[in-house]
């Protein structure tokens, strides 16, 4: 199993991604803030590349059952329904929604991701998850790093780190069976070097100063938790859905707390 890796979603086209396994990793904060919509019962997210899109696929959907959630300098976009802060994507808000999702690097890398065969999306949030996928599958994958919005597409501190510690997790598991490209290589080390306080490393990256400089410092907790929410996103032909078998799970959850 060879686990290759990019730092940033502007690095390849979306043929590349064609028929390859894809984890799409965007710690702050699409990534995190998808798999918080998701476990709070959205139906599914629709992620596009452009607000121009969001809008032409918003006119062909039903208003009551579809929001839009989004952002451009990490604030929410002007005549959506939500930003990017994982935080507004409350069970009350999203429960049974379809959420058209535009933001500047991670909702980029999900519809690049469109082609891909299998095509999950990761974070923090639900590493284990993401590791028991990659296990499963048991072929070649692909860790797209969505990158930083303040210069579009580079390298992001949190994204490496949150894929090295994938790497780290897999490869201990599978020592036999992993094979990692540099740049898989260099992520893990970065895991290595930086994750021991992974609040402190997000909290003195880039994006994670800028965040706080714009009031949204509480996300940075959120999205540093390991493993507090265990749901696999994945990519269901053009939307990105729980796992069949984590939406039946979710149901009886529901259920079973009367709600
Ligand atoms: C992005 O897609 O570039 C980010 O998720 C930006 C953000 O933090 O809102």
């Amino acid at each position: 199993m060879k686990i290759d890796l990019s730092f940033s979603a502007l690095q390849f086209d979306e043929l590349q991604l064609r028929e390859k396994n894809v984890i799409v990793v965007d710690v702050l904060r699409a990534s995190t803030t998808v798999i918080v919509a998701l476990s709070n019962g959205a139906r599914e997210i629709i992620p596009v590349a452009s607000i121009e899109s969001a809008v032409k696929i918003s006119g062909s959907l039903f208003g009551e059952v579809t929001l839009r959630g989004g952002e451009r300098n990490g604030k929410i976009i002007e005549g959506f329904n939500l930003g990017n802060s994982p935080r507004e994507y409350t069970e009350s808000t999203v429960r049974g929604k379809s959420i058209i999702f535009c933001t500047t690097n991670g909702s980029v890398a999900m519809a690049k991701s469109r082609y891909a065969k299998n095509m999950a999306v990761g974070s923090f949030v639900n590493m284990a998850k993401v590791v028991d996928f990659v296990k499963q599958i048991d072929a070649d994958f692909w860790i797209v790093c969505a990158g930083k919005p303040m210069g579009l597409g580079s390298f992001s501190m949190e994204d490496a780190v949150c894929a090295g510690m994938m790497i780290e997790k897999v490869q201990k598991s599978e020592p036999a069976k992993v094979e990692l490209s540099d740049s898989s290589r260099a992520a893990q080390a970065l895991f290595k070097a930086h994750g021991k306080s992974i609040l402190k490393m997000m909290k003195s990256s880039d994006h994670g100063q800028y965040l706080k400089s714009i009031g949204f410092e509480e996300d940075i907790a959120l999205c540093a938790g390991v493993d507090t929410h265990p749901f696999l996103p994945v990519l269901s032909g053009n939307v990105i859905k729980l796992r069949k078998d984590e939406q039946r799970s979710f149901e009886a959850d529901v259920a079973a707390a009367g709600r």
